[in-house]
């Protein structure tokens, strides 16, 4: 069996590449759904909806014994519901993983500074997840913060996240974070990574940036090793298939924007 990655479009590259730099050896199908991307100025009832479609597809035609959401708003939106409604009657013995529990632990067991501030998009901040799930394990309760900055993904998809106008843009984004002298700042969005040396520069040394990539395939790595009865299942091939709900030329330039080595995209359909 393989392991899924699911994502509203490109971004969750940044995830899936940090977990195969850790555990290469698995099969892991990765499955864009960019024909209806962005998700992250849908409503919650969209999001629920595309996602249960994309988890389901991934284990029903491609065999995956788990699936990661590597989107924060797909995490923060539908990985209660599909966890605990959905999943339990569809399919009881596979399992369903988000990116911002792993991102919570981490900035627990790394006692992050604060103030702790989160950026990403206009959902994965409306849904209040980060600081749910911060709360729950940080004690006293860190200050944390949060601002959408939802202007960033168009601006990376583009290829301009080096830019001076998006320079203008992340300052204005963090401009109140800056002022309240913020010590973490979490990369709530999975494109933000292709811009974490301009936010850096933005906001100076003193501020540490944490990307959660490296936390949840670290994350992933300890749930297979406590889950042997998964982890025997998964194949170990060494091999990554890609799908995505369109393949364009702009599908592929964005692509390559996000993962180096040109891959062969096989376009499926989820409705
Ligand atoms: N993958 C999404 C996230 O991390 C960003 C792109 C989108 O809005 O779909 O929230």
């Amino acid at each position: 069996m393989n392991i899924g990655i699911f994502d509203s479009g490109v971004g969750g590259l940044t995830v899936l590449k940090k977990i195969v730099e850790l555990m290469p050896e698995y099969e892991y199908v990765y499955l864009a759904d960019t024909a209806r991307a962005p998700y992250g100025d849908r409503s919650q009832e969209r999001v629920i909806e595309f996602t249960r479609q994309g988890v389901s597809y991934l284990m029903t035609e491609k065999k995956c014994a788990l699936v990661i959401l590597a989107c924060n708003t797909a995490s923060a939106y539908a990985l209660r519901t599909l966890q605990q409604e959905w999943l339990p009657a569809h399919f009881p013995d596979r399992r369903i993983l988000g990116i911002i529990i792993p991102t919570a632990e981490y900035i627990a067991e790394k006692k992050a500074a604060a103030p702790i501030a989160i950026i990403g998009t206009r959902g994965t901040v409306a849904s209040k997840v980060y600081e749910k799930e911060i709360e729950k394990r940080v004690s006293p309760l860190p200050r944390l913060l949060t601002q959408p900055c939802p202007m960033l993904v168009p601006l990376i998809e583009e290829g301009w996240h080096t830019s001076t106008p998006a320079r203008m843009i992340v300052k204005k984004y963090l401009r109140p974070l800056k002022d309240k002298q913020i010590k973490t700042l979490v990369l709530g969005c999975t494109h933000y990574p292709l811009m974490a040396p301009m936010i850096k520069q933005v906001m100076g040394n003193n501020v540490r940036i944490i990307d959660p990539g490296s936390a949840v395939a670290h994350s992933l790595k300890t749930y297979l090793e406590r889950h042997v009865q998964i982890e025997k299942k998964l194949s170990k091939k060494t091999r990554i298939h890609w799908l995505s709900t369109d393949v364009s030329d702009r599908t592929r330039a964005v692509f390559s924007r996000f993962w180096k080595t040109p891959q062969e995209i096989k376009r499926i359909s989820l409705e």
